[in-house]
């Protein structure tokens, strides 16, 4: 029936994928990018490179699998969330995009709490304030970078650019434009009574459209770049959750998914909003049109991991080497725990100074406990947001594993165990990119509808139940770990200024 393509506008990489509506995915390729950090903190990219590895990835894709470019009959995109690319009137860039793990804009959090009132906060854009969304950014630059703040006239986040970039209509699609902090989530609009509390207007703000809507067509300029016939529809898309969700078939109400990335995150696909009124769980509109999900977001997941990599030595220790290692470390790691907050923590804390720690280190602990240890910290981050969405009605007893670090069976096993959630394997872990392709076979009319479109696609495949051995353990010591962080708050606010 035709070949889709996916694009994942991701914090490292673009990943171009190419699905075949008969025969299934055939495979994708990355193009990197750099990621800036001129202060402790901040976390910036260049919009143009984002462009520039797009026209890459994809041309790779098409050379790579020697594809017809007239078959492809739609492309979706998907991105990280909450990164702002600031455009002026001629829709160039201003500045590099402020990334979503980029913790800068305490102060402007507080002002935006401080200014709003927190009912409307809740009844509106439906979310906590955080310093990674996209709001407190456009405040950022307000108070920090006037002269840039008076040339913006447009706001996007990545993938919305790149599909400008493609198309030359400028959108912001639903899902993504959830996590900005400045749309009313159930109504679909941009919230004026909260930019107007904040002196700000919508009128930076592109019309929104849905996942599967047309944002328009492939222009001739990035036909003769990418080497794909001008004309294609590009749809809407989602963000990289949303669209990790469609990717792996949680696309119906009591279904979740844990996806460890560098983050981690834990996501139930809800179809009607919850007003959330307490707490740093997230609720966003899903890639299926009408509905929604909540989710709880931990900044370093698959990060600590390779945090750790780095230090013991990335050479000699491979992941298959330190999992073989945490395998010989007894369940609880001999009473050695980890905090997870390396770059500071979202859910639950919202917390942009706490930091990442070994509690209990003894003389008898080796690096078997610790890469164990660093293991079942995440695993307890998860329990954290497990707790939140439990608390906001969720009673789903699965979950879809995803992303790089469920390739790891010990790692899933710790998770269902500490959990006490089943984790179910699925027969394609492509994320983000293969919800997008499945949006655009949507927006293209190939599929009748996203739901049915990701199930007939995905499967599970196998499942993880928890050990109930090592159950009874973390059931135990996720009570200690839990005393940890309001212990160490203080401290770690003080400690923020050395840093
Ligand atoms: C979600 C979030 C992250 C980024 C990662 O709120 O900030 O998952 O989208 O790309």
């Amino acid at each position: 029936m035709g070949l889709l393509i996916g694009l994942d506008i991701g914090t490292s990489t673009t990943k171009a994928l190419l699905l075949d509506t008969d025969k299934g995915v055939i495979g994708s390729v990355t193009a990197d990018y750099p990621l800036y950090s001129p202060h402790p903190g901040w976390s910036e990219q260049e919009p143009e490179d984002m462009w520039q590895a797009t026209v890459k990835a994809v041309r790779g894709l098409l050379e790579k699998f020697n594809v017809d470019p007239e078959a492809v009959k739609g492309i979706g995109l998907s991105g990280q969330m909450h990164s702002s690319v600031f455009l002026d009137s001629s829709f160039n860039v201003i500045r590099p995009a402020i990334l979503w793990n980029d913790t800068r804009t305490s102060a402007q959090c507080r002002y935006i709490i401080e200014n709003v009132d927190p009912d409307l906060l809740v009844s509106e854009v439906c979310n906590p304030v955080l310093e990674g969304f996209t709001l407190p950014k456009v405040l950022w630059l307000r108070d920090n970078e006037p002269e840039n703040f008076q040339k913006l006239r447009h706001l996007v986040l990545p993938k919305d650019y790149v599909r400008f970039r493609l198309t030359g209509n400028l959108h912001m699609e639903v899902s993504d434009a959830a996590g900005m902090l400045m749309m009313n989530v159930r109504e679909k609009v941009w919230s004026e009574p909260v930019l107007a509390s904040l002196g700000l207007s919508s009128e930076i703000l592109p019309p929104i459209i849905d996942s599967t809507e047309v944002g328009g067509t492939l222009s001739e300029v990035a036909a003769s770049l990418t080497g794909l016939p001008a004309g294609i529809p590009v749809v809407g898309g989602g963000a990289d959750n949303a669209c990790g969700a469609v990717g792996s078939g949680v696309v119906k109400e009591g279904r979740g998914m844990v996806s460890l990335g560098s983050s981690g995150v834990l996501l139930a696909h809800l179809k009607e909003p919850k007003l959330i009124t307490r707490g740093t769980v997230h609720m966003f509109n899903s890639c299926v049109p009408n509905q929604f999900y909540m989710m709880g977001v931990m900044l370093a997941a698959g990060l600590s991991l390779s945090w750790l990599r780095d230090q013991l030595g990335r050479e000699q220790y491979t992941y298959n080497i330190m999992t073989e290692l945490a395998e010989k470390a007894k369940p609880g790691s001999k009473g050695l725990l980890f905090l997870p907050y390396l770059t500071g923590e979202r859910t639950p804390h919202g917390d942009a100074n706490a930091r990442g720690t070994f509690v209990g280190i003894s003389s008898t602990h080796g690096k078997a406990e610790l890469i164990r240890a660093v293991l079942e910290g995440v695993a307890f981050g998860l329990c954290d947001s497990l707790e939140l969405l439990r608390s906001a009605g969720w009673n789903g007893t699965a979950i879809r594993a995803l992303g790089g670090g469920a390739r790891s069976p010990l790692w899933k096993e710790i998770i269902a165990s500490a959990t006490g959630l089943a984790l179910e394997e699925i027969n394609i872990d492509e994320g983000p990119a293969l919800g997008a392709a499945i949006l655009a076979g949507v927006g293209a009319g190939i599929y009748q509808d996203v739901a049915e479109a990701s199930d007939s696609t995905i499967k599970v495949i196998g499942v993880v139940e928890p050990n109930q051995e090592w159950r009874k353990v973390y059931v135990d010591l996720y009570e200690v770990y839990k005393d940890l962080y309001p212990a160490l708050k203080e401290p770690f606010s003080k400690l923020a200024k050395f840093a």
